[in-house]
């Protein structure tokens, strides 16, 4: 950045969410590369049989990240704003391969963040190369973590987009506090129950039931026992199924994989269908009764 067109100075609330979120996200990737680069050593790496060289790239990555939170830091002050300060976060990994399973989810959700922000940054086409630049980067860290536990590296034509809301309340499993929190809706929680993610990103054939639970005593609207309630399967660009869910119990939805979907989905709980075909910020901004819960399918 240093080499850079000089900074903007004024900048728009979209465009200022747009770059905190972005900060906000770069900070917990920086822990958590960070972590996973300073906790195992080069042999824990390769006896998991990553490639030699495995673990410098993850402190490339870390480097990535940190010059990432610089710049963003340093564009967000230009402009007379506070940037968003940095969070404790906890990250669920006990060894090099859980650790990069867990990169690949967190990256997808940030490669989610940058493309759905892009239309915000239209108004501002420095900030939008900028961004740009980052999200490529972004997404060669995720196609090697992938290739690391033998999965592929590019497993769709198109990546998913995510909006604000829904990122921000994807990174809220791994924060532990935060001095401060972003003005975004942080939506009651669905959580995958089944299958457990497979560690080498094996696919999830279409067909495959999908479990989650939740707890509708947190909905912020009240949903009556006999209104039927779908899963909103976000995958792939502007491409959103609506599946209606069978009970799997007590606050547990269940629906089968619907076809055509591969690698990084994310799945929230609605009361609407296909019939309504609302997109993604119409599912964000009313039609959401839970946040996003990611589902790795390939
Ligand atoms: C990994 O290292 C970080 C420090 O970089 C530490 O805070 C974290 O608890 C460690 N995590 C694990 C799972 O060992
Ligand atoms: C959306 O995905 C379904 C498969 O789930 C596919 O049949 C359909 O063509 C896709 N639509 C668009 C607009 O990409
Ligand atoms: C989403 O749908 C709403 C109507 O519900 C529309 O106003 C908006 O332009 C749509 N957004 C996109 C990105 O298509």
């Amino acid at each position: 950045m240093e080499k850079r067109q000089t900074l903007p100075t004024v900048m728009s609330a979209n465009d200022e969410l747009v770059l905190q979120l972005a900060l906000y996200l770069e900070h917990l990737e920086l822990s958590l590369y960070s972590g996973g680069y300073e906790n195992f050593t080069d042999a824990q790496y390769t006896a998991e049989g990553f490639p030699s060289g495995f673990r410098d790239n993850v402190g490339v990555i870390a480097q990535h990240e940190q010059t990432h939170s610089d710049t963003i830091t340093a564009i967000l002050t230009a402009a007379g704003k506070s940037p968003v300060p940095t969070c404790s976060y906890k990250f669920p990994y006990n060894d090099p391969t859980s650790f990069v399973d867990l990169a690949n989810m967190i990256t997808s959700v940030g490669i989610g963040a940058y493309l759905g922000g892009a239309t915000l940054l239209m108004d501002n086409p420095d900030l939008l190369t900028a961004a740009s630049s980052i999200l490529t980067v972004e997404a060669r860290h995720d196609s090697y973590l992938r290739a690391g536990v033998k999965g592929s590296p590019f497993p769709n034509a198109f990546d998913t987009s995510l909006t604000a809301v829904f990122a921000y309340n994807l990174a809220q499993m791994f924060i532990v506090s935060c001095p401060q929190n972003l003005p975004l809706t942080v939506l009651p929680t669905l959580t995958l129950t089944s299958p457990a993610p497979s560690p080498n990103l094996t696919p999830v054939a279409a067909g495959t039931p999908l479990q989650f639970t939740y707890d509708p005593s947190k909905f912020f609207v009240s949903v009556d026992a006999s209104t039927p309630l779908y899963i909103a399967f976000i995958n792939q660009q502007a491409n959103i199924t609506y599946t209606q869910v069978t009970s799997c119990g007590t606050n547990c939805a269940q629906i089968p994989v619907p076809e055509g979907k591969a690698g990084a989905a994310f799945a929230v709980l609605t009361t609407f269908n296909s019939a309504a075909a609302l997109n993604e910020t119409a599912l964000t901004n009313f039609g959401a009764l839970t946040a996003p819960a990611e589902v790795i399918l390939s």
